[in-house]
C-alpha cells in the first residue's frame, strides 16, 4: 500500500470537475501596468490584488534595483542565523512607528505570519473566536491546532458574544477588509465585546492596510480606533504595496516570544534584504501619495454607479473589492469566459473559497486602471445583464 492514496485523488479531482471547481493556473506571459498577456491575448486585469499600482510601478523597479545594489538578491538563512539585515530592522521599525505598535516581526508570507501567530500563541485551553469567513490561513491554523476553533458568525458583535458567555475568554480573530466580500467588520464593537471578556483581538489587515485610512494606516485607523487595542496586527506587502512578504505588529514581549518560539520564524529562509528595501520604498511612497487611494476611490463609485440598476448582486464594499455574485459556478464560469472574450480578465470565484451558490466574479479595481476601462468593463457587463434578462423572459 503506497502512502499516496491515488484511487482517493482520483475521486476527488473527479468531484472538483463535475462540480465546475477544478481549478488550473493560468500562466501570466507578460504584464504592464493593469495589462497582461495570456496566451498570446492581451487583457485588462481585473484579478490582481495590486490595489495602487505599485507592482509596476517605476518606484518599485527603482527600488529594487538599487535594493539589489546594495544588500544582495538573497537573505542567505534564517533571521536568526545571518539572515537579518538592517535593512530588515529598518523596515520593521518603520512600520512599528507607523502604526504606533511596539514591536514588528517580518515573514516571507501573510500565509506564514497568520499560521505563525495562531499555533505560537495557543495553548491546549486556547479558544479561537474566528469570523466565519476569516482567511484560509487563518483557519487552517486553528484547526489543526491544540485549541478550540469556534466561528462567529460574519461581522456580527452578538454572535461573538453569544459564544464568549457560554465559552469564556480567548482570542478573537478576524480581519480589517474581507478578501472575497471587501466589507469591513464593526471593529469597535468587536473589541468592546472581547474586551468585557477579558480576550484579545488579533486583526489580519492584509486588504485595509495601504488602501485604508491615513496614509494607508488601514482599517483601524479608518475607523478611527488605534492599534494598541489589538493584541496581533498582521498585515502583507503583496497587496497594496505591491512586492511580497508580511508582518506581525505586536508587543515587545510577545515579538521575543514569536521570535523564540514561532517555527514559521526560526525556520524559514528570512525574505531576500532588496525585498525588504523595495518595500520599504513603496510604503513611504504609499503614505506621501494619496492620489492612488483617492482614484481608486473614484473608480468604485463609478463601477457602482453604472451597475447600480443591473441584476448583478453588488455586495457592500467600498473597497477595490467589488465582487458580484452570481450564484452557481458553471455561471461565473460562463461570465469569467465572456468576459475574457471582451477582452477582461475576471476570475470566476468559487467554492470552496466561497460558501456554496456564491459563486462570483471579483473585481478588484485598482490604481493602474484608466477611466475609460472601468467604463468599457461597465458596458460589457450591462450588455451581459441585458442579454440574460431578455433570455429570462423569453
Ligand atoms: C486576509 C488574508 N490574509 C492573508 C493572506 C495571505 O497573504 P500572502 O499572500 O502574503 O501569503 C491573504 C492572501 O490572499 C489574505 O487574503
Amino acid at each position: 500500500m503506497s502512502g499516496i492514496r491515488k484511487e482517493d485523488i482520483r475521486a476527488a479531482l473527479a468531484r472538483r470537475r463535475q462540480e465546475g471547481n477544478f481549478r488550473s493556473c493560468s500562466c501570466v506571459q507578460r504584464r504592464s501596468g493593469a495589462h497582461i498577456w495570456v496566451d498570446g491575448r492581451e487583457y485588462i486585469n481585473f484579478s490582481s490584488n495590486d490595489y495602487l499600482g505599485m507592482a509596476a510601478s517605476a518606484v518599485l523597479e527603482e527600488a529594487w534595483r538599487r535594493g539589489l545594489e546594495i544588500w544582495g538578491a538573497g537573505s542567505g538563512a534564517s533571521p536568526l542565523v545571518t539572515g537579518m539585515s538592517d535593512i530588515h530592522r529598518e523596515l520593521a521599525a518603520w512600520i512599528a512607528d507607523f502604526l504606533d505598535m511596539e514591536a514588528v516581526l517580518l515573514f516571507s508570507s501573510g500565509f506564514a505570519a497568520n499560521q505563525a501567530v495562531i499555533k505560537t500563541f495557543c495553548g491546549s485551553d486556547t479558544v479561537f473566536y474566528m469570523d466565519r469567513l476569516a482567511h484560509a490561513s487563518l483557519q487552517d491554523a486553528a484547526m489543526h491546532s491544540k485549541g478550540r476553533l469556534l466561528r462567529f458568525t460574519h461581522n456580527s458583535p452578538e454572535s461573538l458574544e453569544r459564544y464568549m458567555r457560554k465559552y469564556g475568554p480567548g482570542l478573537v480573530v478576524t480581519e480589517g477588509v474581507f478578501s472575497m466580500d471587501g466589507d469591513q467588520p464593526p471593529l469597535a464593537e468587536i473589541l468592546e465585546v472581547a474586551e468585557r471578556y477579558g480576550s484579545d483581538v488579533m486583526l489580519d489587515d492584509a486588504h485595509g492596510f495601504g488602501v485604508l485610512g491615513e496614509q494607508g494606516r488601514g482599517t483601524v485607523n479608518a475607523q478611527n480606533l488605534t492599534h494598541d487595542r489589538f493584541a496581533i496586527v498582521t498585515g502583507t506587502f503583496g497587496k497594496a504595496y505591491g512586492t511580497g512578504g508580511a508582518f506581525v505588529a505586536t508587543s515587545a514581549e510577545n515579538a521575543a516570544y514569536m521570535e523564540n518560539f514561532a517555527r514559521e520564524y526560526i525556520y524559514s529562509t528570512f525574505m531576500p534584504p532588496a525585498q525588504a528595501y523595495a518595500t520599504l520604498r513603496s510604503m513611504q511612497y504609499v503614505a506621501e501619495e494619496p492620489f492612488m487611494r483617492e482614484l481608486v476611490g473614484h473608480h468604485v463609485q463609478s463601477f457602482r454607479r453604472q451597475l447600480k440598476d443591473t441584476s448583478f448582486t453588488l455586495l457592500p464594499s467600498e473597497v477595490s473589492i467589488q465582487p458580484l455574485i452570481v450564484g452557481e459556478s458553471e455561471k461565473a464560469l460562463e461570465l469569467s469566459e465572456f468576459l475574457k472574450t471582451r477582452g477582461f480578465w475576471a476570475s470566476a470565484i468559487r467554492p470552496p473559497t466561497v460558501p456554496k451558490g456564491t459563486a462570483r466574479i471579483r473585481f478588484t479595481l485598482t490604481a493602474g486602471h484608466k477611466y475609460v476601462e472601468i467604463d468599457a468593463l461597465c458596458m460589457t457587463l450591462i450588455e451581459w445583464d441585458l442579454c440574460h434578462k431578455a433570455e429570462r423572459r423569453s
